[in-house]
């Protein structure tokens, strides 16, 4: 027998075990883990709120040191890398140059916020906005189908 009719019959036989064991099939909508990035993307979502909140009273400091948290945002573990990488496939570089432009978008703002200079920041901001929006365009929506939603 070959590599792929073994791997066959090893996903029919783990389908018809889930299918029929009711316990299984039960738990399996909530069983699902959130994303250890989604709880990084909340973060940078607050993060991106006390910004314009801090806009608005032109508390410089504040966005100073806010915006390097979204500059150094965390990584998820490793583990969670090679899910993420192993399902992006060849999209690898683009999610990477996307992550660069908000990392680097951060730090303008930074910049411009540790100049007190209110036009740039509000330019900077803006464009950081546009770099996470760009990167949702693209993977949000697959992230959505291949790590929640119940096949
Ligand atoms: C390199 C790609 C990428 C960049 C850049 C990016 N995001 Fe995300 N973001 C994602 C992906 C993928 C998801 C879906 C994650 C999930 O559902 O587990 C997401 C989801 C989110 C969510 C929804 C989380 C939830 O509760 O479902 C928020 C809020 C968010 N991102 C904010 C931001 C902000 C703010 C920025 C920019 C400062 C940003 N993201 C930049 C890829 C990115």
């Amino acid at each position: 027998m070959n590599v792929s009719s073994m791997l066959a019959l090893l996903t029919v036989g783990f389908t018809v075990t889930m299918t029929s064991h009711p316990a299984f099939t039960e738990t399996a909508d909530t069983a699902v883990e959130p994303l250890v990035l989604r709880k990084i993307m909340r973060e940078l979502g607050k993060n991106m709120q006390q910004i314009s909140d801090s806009i608005a009273r032109e508390n410089w400091a504040l966005i100073t040191k806010i915006a390097l948290r979204i500059a150094d945002h965390p990584k998820p573990p490793l583990t969670e890398k090679i899910r993420i990488l192993a399902f992006i496939g060849s999209d690898a570089g683009k999610f990477r140059d996307y992550d660069e432009k908000t990392h680097q978008a951060g730090q303008e703002l930074r910049r411009a916020a540790m100049q007190e200079d209110r036009t740039e920041v509000i330019s900077a901001f803006a464009t950081l906005q546009e770099s996470c929006v760009t990167c949702h365009q693209s993977f949000r929506k697959s992230f959505q189908e291949n790590f929640y939603e119940q096949r």
